[in-house]
């Protein structure tokens, strides 16, 4: 009896699914992963992208970055029929009740979010808003204060005229590389509205997600998008700052690590030392929570010093990596990874980019190799060093990139380094070092094998 109940239930679910139409505006990391995301689980969805190179290669189900398995998510949404793409915000005004913005909020130079985006959306769907409800969903990552500043800014671009709407912010989670895996296993749904009816309706879509789901006001979710990338920056500058003293001690920060993380009230992940936080996400969101302190005058020396220790990374990293050369003039040296983490082709503030010209301006030749990060990193070589062409050598094979080299620097995080036969790239590089700046690949292995092997937070070689 009570399973009926249940599968009666979830056979009402599933047609009531089918008769909402969700919208989706900006077909980047978020709203792409959203959107396949929500056709799978039923929804009827439609996506505007103003980017039209972007759009054509979606359209046709292409992914137009690397993230594991959503382009297969992206095709089946395509041809089940329930993703589709409209050419305009109007459309999705006019068909969809439920409206996700997803538009980039980029920092400027001042370290402030551009609002440029959102305020065009706002502009968009007030001069499309007729008498049915609309519910904006604001995904993208902003200030505290932006839900209602939206709402305002809609209201003002109608000019009096009726406005039936509201503004809920839905801040995501997703890690880049993991974005499927966390869409349909969110660690919790946050849903800020200044209506609790609303945000209960919106908290129906994700019903079934199995994730604890958290309804608090516009402003309380704004913050909470912010402080938990903070909070996660935090931890990895703390485990690097302990990783500067358990060198000097000889030590394990690996130990040190679990040490620290077998107290269940902190754990060991987002522990991990290395080179650096990277990618399109923690350091700008730092750099913004800090001028939304300083907006405020409420001190933000916490996270100054969070983003100070990110900074001094690459400098430690140079010298861990001169200090065990002597010299690198005229050397070549391999370097694994410019994406700013494994899984992803994203090269955003990755820490690559700020070592390898140090070290072309150092006199040293740079063979780079990533399993998915290359064309980006040559894009951005050519914008911005365009005189660096003869020192750094992109190479698509894992082995060949090591040839005559001096030492392989190892900084990011794929697996397919741990895979690799170390016995032929000792025979390959000139001088077999590896200097590890994301701990990846295991001390004694290496040593065994013959390498001089340096990581970060242990000086054992
Ligand atoms: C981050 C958050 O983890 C997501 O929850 C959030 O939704 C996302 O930002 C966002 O705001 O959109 P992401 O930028 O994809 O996700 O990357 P992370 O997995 O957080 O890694 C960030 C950087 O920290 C990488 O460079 C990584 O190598 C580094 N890291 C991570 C460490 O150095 N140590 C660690 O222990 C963990």
């Amino acid at each position: 009896m009570v399973l009926l109940k249940e599968k009666l239930k979830e056979i009402e679910t599933e047609s009531i699914k089918k008769e909402v139409k969700v919208g989706i505006i900006g077909a980047g990391y978020v709203g792409l992963v959203t959107a396949a995301g929500l056709a799978y689980k039923g929804y009827h969805v439609l996506v505007v992208e103003k980017d039209k190179e972007k759009l054509k290669k979606i359209k046709q189900g292409i992914c137009p970055f690397y993230e594991p398995d959503l382009q297969r998510y992206l095709l089946e949404g395509i041809e089940s029929g329930r993703l589709s793409f409209r050419e305009n915000i109007s459309e999705l005004v006019s068909e969809c009740r439920y409206i996700f913005v997803c538009v980039g909020t980029p920092i400027k130079d001042d370290s402030t979010y551009d609002m440029y985006y959102l305020d065009i959306v706002a502009k968009e769907i007030a001069n499309n808003l007729k008498n049915n409800f609309k519910v904006i969903i604001i995904r993208s990552t902003v200030p505290p204060g932006t839900g209602r500043w939206f709402k305002k800014a809609i209201l003002r671009y109608r000019r009096g005229l009726t406005a039936s709407f509201e503004v809920v912010s839905m801040p995501e989670f997703l890690r880049e590389g993991n974005a499927i895996y966390d869409f349909f296993n969110p660690s919790r749904i946050i849903i800020g509205s200044d209506n609790y009816d609303i945000g209960k309706e919106v908290s129906e879509l994700y019903s079934d997600f199995g994730a604890p789901i958290l309804i608090v006001s516009l402003e309380e979710a704004e913050i909470i998008k912010l402080a938990s990338n903070a909070f996660l920056a935090m931890r990895i500058s703390f485990i690097n700052s302990i990783a500067n003293l358990s060198e000097v001690f000889d030590s394990n920060i690996e130990n040190i690590r679990l040490g620290i993380g077998l107290d269940p009230r902190i754990g060991t992940e987002f522990l991990k030392a290395g080179i650096g936080f990277g990618g399109s996400c923690l350091p700008k969101d730092l750099s913004a929570l800090i001028s939304v302190f300083n907006n405020y005058q409420i001190n933000p020396i916490l996270f100054e010093a969070v983003k100070i220790i990110n900074d001094e990374r690459i400098d430690i990293f140079i010298n861990k990596i001169k200090k065990a050369l002597w010299n690198i003039k005229n050397k070549i040296l391999t370097v694994w990874g410019v994406s700013f983490k494994a899984n992803t082709d994203d090269i955003r503030e990755s820490p690559a980019l700020k070592i390898i010209p140090k070290l072309v301006q150092e006199g040293a030749f740079i063979n780079v190799y990533d399993p998915k990060g290359l064309h980006n990193f040559q894009n951005y070589v050519q914008k911005n060093y365009p005189n660096f062409s003869n020192s750094i050598k992109l190479i698509e094979n894992i082995y060949e990139s090591t040839v005559n080299s001096s030492a392989i620097l190892i900084t990011n995080d794929w697996d397919e380094y741990k895979r690799v036969n170390y016995y032929n790239i000792y025979e390959l590089m000139e001088t077999p070092i590896i200097i590890d700046g994301r701990n990846i690949l295991n001390p004694l292995e290496m040593k065994e094998i013959g390498f001089e092997y340096y990581s970060i937070g242990n000086n054992i070689r």
